[in-house]
C-alpha cells in the first residue's frame, strides 16, 4: 500500500470511528464520562442537557461527512454528492459550532478549558462560513483552504482522544491536568498542520479574495 493510501485509511478510519462514538451516549449509560465530573446543577439545566447533545450528535455529522469530501476521485465521480455531503457538514457545523460555545462555559477545569474550547467552537464557525461563502462566489481555491482549516478543526475531536489516553497512560498526568492542556492541543497542532499543507499545495492562493 502506498503511504498516500495508508494516509486516507487513517483519516478515514478516526474521522469515521469517532464520528460514530455519540451514538453511545443513546445506547449505553455514560454518567461515568465526562458527565460524572459535572456538578449536578449543570447536568439539570436543561438548555445545557439540550445544547450538550445538540453538540455531540451534529459535531458526530461533521466528522462523518466532512473527510470524504477531500477526495479527488470522489467528486470526480459524483459532484452532486459532494455538494450534498457539503450542505449536510455546514448545517451540522452551525448547529454543533453554536451548542460547543454554549457549553464551553461550562466546560470541566474552568477558565482555560472555557477559553480554549469557546475560541475553537468560534474558529470553527468562522472558517466554515468563510469556505461557504467563498463557494457560492464560485471562488474554489478559496473554498478548499477554508475548508481545510474548517476540518482541521473538526478533527480536533479526534486529536482530543487520542491527546487524552496518551497523556494519561503515557506522561501519567492527572486528568484535569491534561484537559487543561487538551483544550487547546487538540486544535492548535491541527490548524498549524493546515497551515502548512495550504502553503505546500496552494502556495499562490490569496485567502481573501471573496468579492
Ligand atoms: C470543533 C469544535 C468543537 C468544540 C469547540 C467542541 C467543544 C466541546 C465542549 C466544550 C465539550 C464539553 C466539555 C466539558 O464540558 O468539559 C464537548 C464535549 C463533547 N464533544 Fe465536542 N467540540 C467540538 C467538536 C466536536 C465534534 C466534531 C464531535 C464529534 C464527535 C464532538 C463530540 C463531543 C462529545 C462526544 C463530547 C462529550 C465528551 C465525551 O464523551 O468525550 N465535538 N465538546
Amino acid at each position: 500500500m502506498k503511504i498516500s493510501k495508508i494516509t486516507w485509511f487513517i483519516f478515514a478510519f478516526f474521522a469515521i470511528s469517532i464520528g460514530i462514538y455519540p451514538v453511545l451516549y443513546a445506547l449505553v449509560d455514560m454518567s461515568q464520562g465526562l458527565l460524572g465530573n459535572k456538578p449536578p446543577e449543570v447536568l439539570s439545566n436543561s438548555l445545557w442537557s439540550l445544547f450538550f447533545y445538540l453538540h455531540i450528535g451534529f459535531g458526530g455529522v461533521s466528522l462523518l461527512t466532512g473527510w470524504s469530501q477531500f477526495s479527488k476521485k470522489i467528486r470526480a465521480r459524483n459532484i452532486q454528492l459532494h455538494r450534498t455531503l457539503g450542505k449536510i457538514y455546514m448545517i451540522a457545523v452551525l448547529v454543533s459550532g453554536i451548542s460547543s460555545v454554549f457549553i464551553a462555559f461550562y466546560a470541566t477545569g474552568g477558565i482555560g478549558p472555557s477559553f480554549g474550547f469557546g475560541i475553537l467552537g468560534v474558529l470553527w464557525l468562522l472558517t466554515s462560513a468563510i469556505a461557504y461563502i467563498a463557494v457560492r462566489k464560485k471562488h474554489i481555491p478559496q473554498h478548499k483552504v477554508w475548508m481545510i482549516q474548517s476540518y482541521a478543526l473538526t478533527f480536533a475531536a479526534v486529536t482530543l482522544r487520542l491527546w487524552l489516553p496518551f497523556m494519561g497512560a503515557v506522561l501519567h498526568m492527572e486528568f484535569i491536568d491534561s484537559y487543561r492542556v487538551v483544550a487547546w492541543l487538540c486544535w492548535v497542532p491541527n490548524l498549524l498542520i493546515a497551515f502548512a499543507i495550504i502553503k505546500i499545495k496552494y502556495p499562490k492562493v490569496s485567502w481573501f479574495v471573496l468579492s
